[in-house]
């Protein structure tokens, strides 16, 4: 342990710490408009059967359609798609796939385009998590590129490999 630099932090600040991969989140009812928000807190849960998770914070405008959809998507985003990130993480909601190159998976779900990878999931479960939802997924389709992902740290978005 480091006497120097050590000190009690916030759990905030100590996530902020932990760099993770950048994904947007999106669902669409019917033919009506998709919408979307970027997400980090999306993980593998479970191999067989395939099952991920994501957390989506109550206040989230998306929470409420987010968590009663069907089917939602996974664009885990490429180290090129910061602006894209901050997009779906500033109001308004609305708009956010306006001029973007996107288009409906299997399921019937937004994929983005240029993604380095995408799952589309049908609903397995949500779950209860304090102040956020914990949103489980069976994933129905996934396809991988070799693009590099986009990567945030201490609230800088940056691209892994280069
Ligand atoms: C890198 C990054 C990761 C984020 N991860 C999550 C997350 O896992 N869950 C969540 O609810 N919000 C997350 N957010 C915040 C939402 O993207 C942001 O509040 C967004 O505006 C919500 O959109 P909505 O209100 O249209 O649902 C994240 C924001 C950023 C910049």
């Amino acid at each position: 342990m480091d006497q120097q630099t050590d000190r009690d932090a916030s759990l905030r600040e100590v996530m902020s710490s932990y760099p993770t991969g950048v994904t947007i989140v999106a669902a669409r009812e019917g033919e009506g408009e998709p919408f979307g928000l970027t997400v980090n807190s999306f993980t593998s849960l479970s191999l067989d059967p395939p099952l991920v998770l994501l957390c989506i914070g109550h206040s989230s405008a998306s929470h409420d359609r987010l968590i009663a959809s069907k089917a939602f998507s996974v664009s885990l985003l490429a180290g090129d798609q910061g602006a894209i990130a901050d997009r779906f993480a500033t109001d308004p909601s609305e708009g956010r796939f306006h001029e973007l190159d996107w288009a409906a998976g299997l399921l019937g779900a937004p994929l983005i385009g240029g993604a380095m990878a995408w799952l589309e999931c049908s609903r397995h479960e949500v779950l209860a998590g304090g102040d956020h939802s914990i949103l489980i997924g069976r994933v129905e389709h996934s396809v991988v590129t070799g693009r590099n992902a986009l990567v945030y740290q201490r609230g800088r978005l940056s691209s892994l490999g280069g």
